[in-house]
């Protein structure tokens, strides 16, 4: 059974991880609407795998035999006008979650809780992921400054980023990989 502080926090992350999709989201409604439909897929990926993180923790709280409790989710920023300025804010955010993630691993230590000291090392790992990820698309774009025709070969490489499940925009290009995996 999870203390009440593990299982406040571990509900407190599951937020985090929601709020993390939807600021995915929302950079990738900038851009579309900038025109980088490569960049804007690989966010939305982003964005479907921070929800998956968001329910890892979800069905480890159940069972646990914790309750779940969804609080409501922060509104994301908006309005970016630049596929640089994303980048760097992206980088910038997972750095935050991996603060997030660390605090949980201390909150568990404290609380002696070995199966959730356990269950966060996926989360270690991955957020050296993650902040290795949003690091190389920051020198992507670095790079590219403001040459076009890298900017869209950079474009054109994100775009290549496997989807986790489809939407209904993007069905028809990826339905055959979808019905692979
Ligand atoms: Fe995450
Ligand atoms: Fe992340």
């Amino acid at each position: 059974v999870l203390s009440k502080k593990m299982q406040e926090a571990l509900n407190e992350q599951i937020n985090a991880e929601l709020y993390s999709s939807y600021l995915y989201l929302s950079m990738a409604a900038s851009l579309d609407m900038i025109g980088m439909e490569g960049f804007s897929h690989w966010m939305k990926i982003q964005a479907q795998e921070e929800v998956v993180h968001g329910m890892m923790i979800y069905d480890y709280v159940l069972r646990r035999d914790g309750e779940v409790n969804l609080d409501s989710i922060v509104k994301p920023e908006s309005g970016w006008n630049s596929a640089l300025s994303i980048a760097e804010a992206t980088y910038e955010h997972e750095q935050k979650v991996t603060e997030k993630i660390d605090a949980l691993v201390n909150t568990a230590t404290e609380e002696k809780d070995n199966s959730t000291l356990q269950f966060l090392q996926w989360f270690v790992a991955e957020q050296v992921e993650e902040e290795a990820n949003a690091s190389d698309l920051v020198k992507k774009f670095r790079l590219a400054g403001e040459d076009k025709t890298t900017l869209f070969l950079v474009d054109t490489d994100l775009s290549k980023r496997p989807v986790l499940y489809n939407f209904p925009s993007n069905e028809k290009e990826n339905s055959c990989e979808l019905a692979k995996t």
